[in-house]
């Protein structure tokens, strides 16, 4: 049986959280494992000082409460301190480019977090660091994300169906949070399904992500408009149509694209034929319109518990790319054997 304090990897095999694809499914299950341990370790009133005297740098080029707020009390709560780089605050952009930025903060802190408007800009940064970078989200992908929803697919899986059996639909536009679900569902082999008008279908490259992670660990990918794919989901999962990276479209030729027929409400959630479908979003939501109050607020919903699980994530994160997770796992073990 799987040893819940032990790691597979006591230390990253690349110094970056960049993208999922550069981890094995088993680096990926460390990640989660220390994530959940310590999770439930601090619900249960444990305390954990590992990243005492840590310093967080946190860059930002987007608004964001989620990712800012899960770090800095991720931060707080392992010991460490988080610094809020917001626009404007720094010479970033300005005065000063991403590289040089980079430098500087990795004389000064231990870790970086950023939040890109080009993915370019994380490369570089993670390029000209010489401590961990944790890509924040990009116009790419948002492996944050990726974690802390696949820790939530986790705690919801449908009883007695095994994890590679399991169908993730994802209804909508293929924005980097759809992309980033599909490498992490095809990566611990379970079925993937992008639901959306052909026009807003994932890209030939990401697909290939997929398929070669359907080679490697099963299951499989696919993007179709044909509602027939919703039968047997056990979770619908949906983003924002509009106003993300697009900033030029206007809403109202999204609104014609998806409405009403990629709106996820209550007839969706029935065309799945399953009473205990789950339905999941990465937030912030542009209510009634990619989804229902009646479905946000809904029993099908494990929205709240997925915003939680970035907190989840973040500490997962910062403990094992600061190569203190295996350490972390080792003190809860000792303090829960007392
Ligand atoms: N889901 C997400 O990344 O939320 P924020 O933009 O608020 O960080």
């Amino acid at each position: 049986m799987d040893n819940p304090y032990v790691l597979t990897h006591k230390t990253p095999t690349h110094k970056d959280y960049i993208d999922t694809s550069d981890f094995d499914q088993s680096e990926i299950l460390d990640m989660v494992k220390v994530s959940t341990v310590v999770r439930d370790y601090i619900k249960s009133g444990g305390t954990l000082d590992t990243l005492y005297h840590k310093n967080l740098a946190m860059l930002f080029e987007q608004k964001s409460t989620r990712t800012r707020v899960s770090f800095e009390v991720g931060m707080e709560q392992l010991g460490g301190h988080a610094l809020n780089l917001a626009p404007g605050a720094i010479q970033l952009g300005a005065h000063e480019t991403i590289g040089d930025t980079a430098e500087v903060l990795s004389r000064m802190c231990d870790i970086i977090m950023a939040r890109v408007d080009r993915h370019e800009s994380i490369l570089e940064l993670a390029a000209r660091s010489t401590v961990p970078v944790i890509n924040g989200m990009s116009d790419y992908n948002h492996p944050t994300q990726e974690l802390g929803d696949i820790i939530t697919i986790f705690d919801h899986l449908p009883k007695d169906k095994p994890w590679n059996q399991v169908k993730v639909v994802f209804a909508g536009d293929c924005t980097q949070v759809c992309a980033s679900l599909m490498m992490i569902t095809t990566k611990m082999g379970m079925n993937f399904i992008q639901y959306g008008p052909p026009a807003k279908w994932l890209s030939d490259d990401f697909l290939k992500i997929g398929r070669a992670n359907n080679q490697m660990y099963g299951g499989s990918v696919h993007v179709t408009d044909n509602p027939a794919y919703l039968e047997g989901a056990d979770f619908i999962y949906t983003d924002v149509w509009y106003g993300l990276y697009d900033k030029e479209t206007p809403k109202e030729v999204y609104m014609r694209e998806f409405y009403p027929k990629y709106q996820v409400n209550d007839e969706m959630l029935a065309l799945t034929g399953n009473p205990n479908v789950k339905f999941m979003h990465c937030l912030p939501a542009n209510r009634n319109e990619e989804v229902t109050d009646s479905v946000l607020d809904g029993p099908h919903s494990v929205t709240w518990d997925e915003a939680e699980n970035r907190l989840t994530a973040q500490r997962g994160l910062l403990l094992y790319f600061s190569g203190k997770a295996q350490e972390a796992l080792d003190l809860i073990k000792a303090k829960e054997e007392k």
